[in-house]
């Protein structure tokens, strides 16, 4: 549904060299350098394939510290596609959670969500809040034929309600395309619940629609009644059930910045003195206007079933080929990456020796693809500082929008497919250095029994340098 027209180079290191650049990174993917990195199927946020609109947006736009006309016509789409009247941009979308949970949440509240993401909990925890993750079960059951994972657990969101009483429940956080589970969606109906539950108790519902264009397709595909609606009518039906939505820009709008949007003029008046203070002048909230000019046409453009799709599309190939050997992914396949289950692969290591995060370091090694461990490494220790261990070990390997092709998707297969016959040589990782708060960014890690000296030793033998 596209053509390239820009390309970038990129070349593959020799494996003894990408060894001792996962050494030199603490065995981290987000501490590679990408002359070292072959697919970066890190993350699909910022990193997205732009569209020729979207340049021409960039160059045109107005570049005005306050009153900028580009605002304004961003103001205008985000009427037109998200249907609401009152918007506020924000560097990203972690700036978004700092602003919401600063007027919102308090010591000693409660924020129930359907799962958390690494930032909006990091924000919430800082807020003394408490972050409550309730799903139903079949959410961590990585191997799953069910169409909604993303889905709230309504029976757990009532008991939580009568637990803290109305007061204390600051918001309900609804996340689309839920990350950290392997990118789930939620069901309308079930959005459609929590509207109500919401309703019934004068809770605040916000949605993290971050990739909200992904869950509006998978609705199209899987429930009933929404075959024949367009993605931009399930959006829209979407954001009409929230009381504030945020967004992170870098991934559906491919750009890089985010927004705060409302039709609650009150809400509103509550968070847009801190905007200031934060972020920068109400009409340009930490963005460049040239990200808005372009963040303008990519929300005109996100909902186009061709972009809304184009993720979800390949990563349905992607896991769909990894089945087929037998190779342990989250199934049905979500929205934004395909996600391995290191727990299945590596079933030798143990969660305090973080397999995911082995299994990241080990799949660069073996490929020169960088995924992002998404499992206990991604979560911080307690306030007591002891360990956490996550509800699912995930390695992410992401799909940016547009970027990729089967082929490159092909050549990652056939590297997991290696990994997988060589898995008993991947042993843990432990923490060298580990910073207080989201730890899996800078954190250094080095591997236990220098396994990936073994791994690149096997690798050099079986296939050589490439
Ligand atoms: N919410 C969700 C669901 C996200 O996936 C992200 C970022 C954020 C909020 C924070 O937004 O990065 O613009 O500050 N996800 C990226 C990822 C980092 O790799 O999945 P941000």
């Amino acid at each position: 549904m596209h053509k390239a027209r820009m390309v970038q180079r990129i070349s593959l290191v020799p494996v003894e060299e990408r060894l001792r650049a996962i050494a030199e990174a603490g065995y981290n993917t987000f501490l590679l350098r990408t002359k070292h990195v072959f697919l970066d199927m890190l993350t699909d946020s910022g990193v997205n394939a732009m569209s020729d609109n979207q340049f021409a947006g960039m160059i045109s736009a107005d570049d005005a510290y306050a009153g900028s006309m580009t605002f304004y016509e961003f103001a205008e789409a985000v009427e037109d596609v998200l249907g609401y009247k009152y918007v506020m941009n924000t560097h990203q979308g972690r700036a978004a959670e700092h602003l919401l949970t600063k007027v919102f949440a308090k010591s000693g509240d409660a924020i129930p969500t359907n799962y958390h993401f690494t930032t909006t909990k990091a924000h919430i925890e800082l807020s003394g809040a408490a972050c409550l993750e309730i799903y139903y079960d079949e959410a961590l059951k990585t191997e799953s034929s069910n169409q909604f994972k993303g889905n709230m657990d309504t029976n757990k969101l009532r008991k939580v309600i009568e637990k803290y009483g109305k007061d204390k429940v600051a918001f309900v956080r609804m996340e689309a395309t839920t990350n950290l589970i392997g990118g789930q969606p939620f069901s309308m109906a079930n959005l459609r619940e929590i509207r109500q539950i919401c309703d019934k108790h004068g809770i605040i519902l916000v949605l993290d629609g971050s990739l909200i264009c992904e869950n509006a397709y998978l609705i199209r595909q899987r429930e009933k009644g929404y075959e024949n609606k367009t993605v931009a009518e399930i959006v829209r039906e979407i954001c009409g059930l929230a009381d504030l939505y945020y967004m992170s820009g870098r991934k559906n709008t491919s750009v890089r910045g985010g927004m705060i949007a409302t039709n609650n003029k009150q809400l509103f008046d509550k968070i847009r003195p801190w905007l200031p203070v934060y972020e920068g002048f109400y009409t340009y909230g930490g963005m460049s206007m040239r990200e808005i000019g372009a963040m303008t046409v990519g929300l005109r453009e996100m909902v186009d079933p061709a972009v809304a799709g184009c993720a979800v599309e390949q990563v349905k190939y992607f896991v769909g080929r990894l089945v087929e050997t037998g190779i342990p992914v989250v199934t049905p396949p979500g929205g934004l990456a395909c996600h391995l289950d290191a727990m299945k692969f590596l079933p030798h290591v143990s969660q305090s020796q973080y397999p995911a995060g082995s299994l990241a370091a080990a799949l660069y090694i073996s490929s020169g693809i960088r995924s992002m461990e998404r499992g206990t490494v991604s979560m911080d220790r307690d306030r007591e500082g002891k360990e956490v261990l996550a509800d699912i070990e995930l390695t992410r390997i992401a799909v940016p929008r547009r970027v990729y092709t089967i082929s490159h998707i092909e050549y990652a297969v056939d590297r997991i497919n290696w990994l997988h016959k060589h898995r008993d040589l991947i042993k843990g990782l432990k923490f060298v250095s580990e910073p207080p708060v989201l730890r899996f960014f800078d954190g250094r890690l080095e591997p236990i029994d220098d396994w990936g000296r073994i791994l690149t030793k096997a690798f050099k033998g079986e296939i050589g340098d490439y």
